[in-house]
């Protein structure tokens, strides 16, 4: 079997989805590496990294015309979805959710999609193969480090001969793999940090890391299916804003991950939240896209200077401004992803197995993904 690693063409990507030292347990189980030439240069992965890792450089032609699976991080571009062929395999990070039709097109074409993004988070065999939590990971790194980077003060206490810094105060809303990784990241600058879900297991989670969690009055539980969270109902959103927005308003930066699946992002800072925030607090909306964010005034990709000056920050990818910590994780989770589909040198879709079925997006032609299958329906159709 030959797996071709491509180059990603999103604008701004620098990941890339196996590195050299991934490609070890790949080839000792007889699986030939392609990659496409130039593909870790984001990354700061020079070709012959790859040749001397034992992959072999080849032009973008000759690696949709041999490869058996095409493994990439973002999903393919128009032009590149239609170099693939009926039977090749495209592996990577395909948001089947947000653009279904891009799957309906895959499906038409004979090709099979598996996207890592439907990997069960909470099956602990899928660990090493969950890119979403590796991902998120670095994103909550990377939004503490950009929010320091923005805010015109220290986030440590410093004691100094020209006086005293007060520490910063930092607030995460959503304690997921974003969030944690942040309050572990701010907690390590030195600042003090407090966290808020609603999901009340997570109170405990953040505290071992150091963050005081935000208590409201209006007691919420919303644990959902999967370890997510379900959406709230208005009444409790609007409990949950008033007071949240007094929580707010003490704060100097504030670090937004709450998200709910296949939902618009809650509002949990609202422009009158924000006005009541001091001149130089900084907010980083990790959730904020097309869709809207956790903040009412985030721009997704944009930085946004409020007339009071607070300054709110959304990046919509975080892990490709760290690619060669991100590519590294996201290789292994990819590499054990493909261990476990790789059978007798073909891949192995048993819809029952509680991986593959789930990654399955498209096979054979069909669009295996209820959810896709659903969000094709057109609207108000039968079933
Ligand atoms: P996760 O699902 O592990 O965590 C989200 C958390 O938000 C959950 O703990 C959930 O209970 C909480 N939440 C949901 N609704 C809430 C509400 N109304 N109030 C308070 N908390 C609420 O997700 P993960 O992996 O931590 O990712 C977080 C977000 O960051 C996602 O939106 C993801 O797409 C985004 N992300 C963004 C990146 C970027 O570059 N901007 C990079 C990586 C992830």
């Amino acid at each position: 079997m030959k797996i071709g690693v491509a180059r990603e063409t999103a604008p701004g990507e620098r990941r890339v989805a196996l590195v050299p030292e991934a490609l070890g347990k790949l080839t000792a189980a007889g699986i030939e590496i392609l990659v496409e030439a130039g593909a870790g240069l984001g990354a700061l992965i020079p070709d012959s990294a790859f040749s001397d890792a034992g992959a072999t450089l080849v032009p973008t032609d000759e690696l949709y015309r041999q490869a058996d699976v095409i493994v990439r991080v973002q999903k393919p571009s128009a032009a590149e979805a239609v170099r693939l062929r009926s039977g090749q395999a495209l592996v990577g990070l395909l948001q089947p959710l947000l653009d279904p039709q891009l799957m309906a097109a895959l499906a038409g074409a004979g090709v099979t999609a598996i996207s890592l993004d439907a990997i069960p988070r909470t099956l602990s065999r899928a660990q090493t193969m969950d890119a979403l939590s590796s991902q998120a990971n670095v994103g909550g790194y990377k939004a503490v480090l950009m929010a320091a980077n923005a805010f015109g003060r220290y986030f440590p206490l410093l004691t100094t001969a020209a006086g005293t810094a007060k520490p910063a105060n930092v607030l995460i809303l959503g304690i997921g793999v974003a969030g944690l990784q942040a309050i572990g990241t701010a907690r390590r600058l030195g600042a003090v940090v407090k966290a808020y879900d609603v999901r009340p297991e997570t109170r405990e989670q953040a505290e071992s890391l150091g963050a005081g969690f935000v208590t409201l009055t209006t007691q919420i539980d919303a644990t959902g299916a999967g370890g997510y969270a379900r959406e709230l109902t208005a009444e409790e959103r609007a409990a949950q804003q008033a007071e949240l927005n007094e929580v707010i308003g003490g704060m100097d930066v504030v670090i937004t991950t709450a998200q709910v699946p296949g939902r618009k992002p809650p509002v949990l800072v609202t422009a009158a939240a924000v006005g009541l925030m001091k001149p130089g607090s900084v907010i980083v909306d990790m959730a904020a896209s097309a869709l809207g964010g956790n903040c009412e005034l985030s721009k997704a990709g944009e930085t946004v200077v409020t007339d009071n000056l607070v300054t709110i920050i959304s990046p919509e990818n975080l892990p490709a401004t760290m690619p060669v910590g991100s590519s590294a994780f996201y290789a292994r989770n990819l590499s054990a992803l493909l261990l476990q589909l790789v059978r007798e040198g073909a891949l192995n879709l048993d819809p029952a197995d509680e991986i593959a079925g789930p990654v399955t997006i498209t096979h054979g032609g069909e669009i295996r993904s209820e959810a896709v299958k659903k969000l094709l329906q057109p609207a108000g159709g039968a079933a």
